[in-house]
């Protein structure tokens, strides 16, 4: 019991105060890096995003919010048929410890409704919207693994492609960076962070990708 205590302490501790120690496991080797977007599908800049993608051969990883999924199905299906992973954002990205149990719960049960519907498969990962999270929420989300971020872009506050950029270029090898694809700013920025990091010797991986420590075993670029 206080072994399980000290635990549930550690892990708030490590993923609401100090989000930047809760996302990055330990890597296998080589350089790589997550890019993940939150907040999506938008109908027209997840496209644009997706293209970019193609064009670079790199995977991405999506938190998407479910309610936005059941209205644009088919672009989370263009994204998940492109090789990049879904995540659980949430149904309508509320700030989860303000709710209660039972509806945190269906906030999560709806998006994996939404995502198997248009995909198949549920996501393997959550990522609790802004961040924020309590022992209860975690609790409420089970098993599964809540996913932070190491590189905060700030994108929905700059606005601007350059500075998004120069953030997103202080990552660091098995680092997740935050950006959001509702953005025009943002999806704008894509092109030179990745034209950078792959400069700087970089692959790209998913988030569950880097969780198995895929970074030098085939989990990279495609
Ligand atoms: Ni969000």
């Amino acid at each position: 019991m206080h072994s399980i205590l000290k635990f549930w302490s550690v892990a708030f501790l490590a993923c609401c105060v100090f989000p930047a120690f809760s996302g990055a496991p330990a890597r296998a080797g080589g350089k790589c890096v997550a890019l993940t977007f939150d907040d999506g599908p938008h109908p027209t800049l997840t496209p644009k995003l997706l293209s970019i993608l193609a064009q670079e051969h790199v995977h991405a990883t999506f938190y998407v919010v479910g309610q936005r999924v059941a209205q644009w199905p088919g672009i989370v299906r263009r994204v998940y048929q492109q090789g990049n992973e879904i995540g659980n954002h949430s149904w309508s990205h509320p700030v989860l410890p303000k709710l209660s149990t039972a509806r945190i719960k269906a906030e999560i049960a709806k998006t994996d409704e939404a995502v198997r519907r248009a995909t198949g498969v549920i996501p393997a990962t959550v990522r609790p919207p802004y961040g924020s999270i309590s022992p209860r929420v975690r609790a409420a989300i089970g098993r599964r693994q809540i996913v932070m971020w190491d590189t905060d872009t700030l994108d929905w506050r700059y606005h601007d492609s350059k500075r998004i950029a120069r953030v997103a270029d202080r990552t660091r090898s098995g680092g997740m960076v935050l950006m959001h694809d509702i953005h025009p700013r943002t999806v704008a920025a894509v092109g030179g962070i990745i034209e950078y990091l792959k400069s700087r010797g970089f692959s790209f991986v998913t988030v569950s990708q880097l969780y198995r420590g895929g970074c030098g075993s085939g989990g990279g670029e495609a």
